[in-house]
């Protein structure tokens, strides 16, 4: 329990014994860390118990003050400025408050029971024409992070991926495959699968844009207007007509078509879970489009049975939102295939179906905004409990210092091009520091590994995610700032410290000495340790990974103005020496959890 927890319990006691205050509810009492510039550790806003006391504000504060210095133990002292009564926390009650943080190996983190709710949360969510990029690590972070977060306020969590395996980008990977491919393989070229059929994605806008620029010529030689002769030429391409041809063959369940279309997706596959590995994240239930979109077709003709949706001259079906103050939307096509829409209502009727979701959350780009608003109204109406409460997590883009990251224009950072260059950097890094000096060719490569990710993570979730942003790859991996190798170092230094104490045969008691003197900076670091519970549980309700890093920063920081200032194993006082063994100890395992909620290792040396 935190100190504000517990001297909360204290105030509402004192105000029932003095005024006969019954039941005050604990949002009424407002414990506030004390300002600096005072004495004392907490302070009491006295103002809003005057309608219970009926006296002056500091009368009401000395009467408060003096009723906890007597009933609890906890309280050393108290003095009033004016309408606040500030608390001196004993030394005794900062120490039982590190025995009980020390005592819980999961300090700060809940566990989900049966019946606890269950969130669903989907992130990722590739497209199978091409490798993930830079936007796709944020997602993955993000959603990785997100489900570690609500896990520990104990809610049941299933991490979801919905893959996008089937429509027109596929197809043009496919016959660009079987044009100018020459059976190449990733087994035949080396190549990872997903780079491979994404190199043919490439291939086909390549020759697509050539085709079209002949044409066009062509036709602006024959007198056409510039536009006018662009937009023939795109309307008649052989390379678009034999994509989309491919396409309804695909629908039609044309064996060779279905055949070449397992195979490539196949080797994207490999390729995406090696990505997701070196990354570190995990999913319980993947779906695939391929798989979903014609329960989507069934619901929407359903919703047209129902009068939910119409039907159009030429055959489409559309939702009219306009009650909604959104537009018409489309949900059938006019030749009755479907839209990326429809795979969204398909995929949400079969995860309603396998699990009992009382939350479901989207991480999806903030460019998709307002098909997610559509989506809210469509499935609301369609009668799906959790339709209207859907949570889209929106986040915003993300680009390196050098330009813009958009996909389909050459310049996309590919994602294991980026882990692998962050780890190399933090190989040499890590050298020229005399990090890696006297490990072997496997730890280094282990820390590099960590500390590179960790500093691509860190960086990425420390930003509020609906914030566009800037990664910077060489800021990220500075060990002395507001990054993930600064805060996995001073875990490592505080490990190796331990690793110490625990050769000279120190070891750490269960209930530490309470008869020692606290400096304010000690006190401080157990009061921070104290927040953590209250960090996670408001990064849950907030949906903010970035809240849970910007606490593991203040801790590291508190702390290493502690070492700077203190000693710890050379400490003479052996009761001292123990005690901060302890903080440190306790501050390494609360910067470990925190950095698990990010999906971030912590090294045991560096
Ligand atoms: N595959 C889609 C894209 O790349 C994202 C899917 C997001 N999730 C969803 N349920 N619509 O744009």
């Amino acid at each position: 329990m935190s100190m504000e927890a517990k001297l909360t319990a204290s105030v509402r006691a004192a105000l029932k014994a003095l005024y006969g205050a019954e039941d005050v509810p604990a949002a009424g009492i407002q414990l506030q860390k004390c300002k600096k510039e005072f004495e004392g550790h907490l302070t009491l806003v006295v103002f809003p118990l005057l309608r219970l006391s009926k006296k002056r504000p500091e009368e009401t504060a000395g009467e408060i003050g003096a009723y906890l210095v007597a009933n609890d133990t906890s309280v050393a002292a108290y003095s009033v400025v004016k309408g606040f009564l500030n608390l001196t926390i004993a030394t005794r009650a900062w120490v039982e408050l590190l025995d009980g943080i020390h005592a819980d190996a999961r300090y700060g983190l809940k566990e989900a029971t049966d019946r606890s709710p269950l969130v669903m949360i989907e992130y990722s969510s590739p497209n199978t024409n091409k490798p993930l990029h830079l936007g796709h690590v944020r997602n993955n972070l993000l959603g990785h992070s997100l489900a570690c977060i609500l896990a520990a306020n104990g809610n049941r969590v299933v991490k979801t991926n919905i893959v996008n395996d089937r429509g027109i980008h596929i197809c043009k990977s496919m016959l660009a495959w079987l044009k100018y491919g020459n059976g190449e393989t990733p087994a035949s070229s080396g190549k990872k699968g997903d780079h491979l059929v994404g190199d043919y994605y490439v291939a086909f806008d390549k020759h697509y844009k050539e085709e079209v620029e002949a044409m066009t010529k062509q036709f602006t030689a024959q007198g056409m207007k510039d536009e006018e002769a662009k937009a023939k030429a795109e309307a008649e391409s052989t390379l678009m007509k034999e994509a989309h041809e491919m396409l309804v063959k695909w629908e039609a369940g044309d064996a060779e078509v279905r055949a070449l279309w397992s195979r490539m997706n196949e080797w994207v596959y490999a390729g995406f879970e090696a990505t997701y590995k070196l990354m570190g994240v995990t999913f319980d239930k993947i779906y695939y489009e391929s798989q979903t979109y014609l329960d989507g077709k069934e619901k929407v003709l359903e919703g047209l049975d129902k009068g939910l949706f119409y039907r159009r001259e030429d055959g489409s079906v559309w939702a009219d939102l306009t009650g909604e103050g959104l537009d018409h939307k489309l949900l059938l096509r006019a030749d009755g295939t479907s839209v990326y829409m429809t795979q969204d209502i398909g995929t949400a009727k079969q995860r309603f179906a396998d699990y009992p979701i009382d939350k479901m959350i989207y991480v999806v780009g903030n460019e998709q905004n307002y098909h997610f608003q559509v989506l809210s109204i469509l499935l609301d109406k369609l009668g799906f409990e959790w339709g209207k409460g859907l949570v889209h997590f929106s986040y915003g883009m993300v680009e390196l210092p050098d330009g813009k990251m958009k996909s389909r224009e050459g310049t996309v950072v590919d994602a294991d091009d980026l882990m692998a260059e962050m780890i190399e950097t933090a190989r040499e890094t890590s050298s020229e520091l005399g990090k890696l000096d006297g490990l072997t060719e496997a730890e280094a490569a282990d820390i590099a590994r960590i500390v590179g990710l960790g500093a691509l993570k860190y960086f990425i979730l420390k930003v509020d995610a609906r914030k566009n942003m800037t990664f910077n790859p060489k800021e990220s991996i500075d060990f002395n700032g507001n990054t993930g190798p600064f805060i996995q170092y001073t875990y490592a230094r505080i490990r190796s410290l331990l690793r110490k104490a625990a050769e000279s045969g120190i070891c750490l008691p269960d209930k530490l000495p309470a008869d020692i003197t606290l400096s304010a900076k000690e006190e401080g670091l157990i009061q921070l340790l104290a927040d953590f519970p209250g960090v996670v549980k408001q990064a849950g309700d907030d949906y903010s990974p970035s809240a849970i890093a910007n606490y593991c920063y203040d801790l590291v920081k508190e702390y290493n103005q502690f070492y700077h200032d203190f000693s710890v194993l050379h400490e003479a006082d052996e009761k001292l020496r123990v005690f901060r063994l302890a903080l440190s100890g306790n501050v390494a395992k609360v910067v470990r959890l925190g950095m698990e909620l990010l999906g971030i290792e912590v090294p045991e040396r560096m």
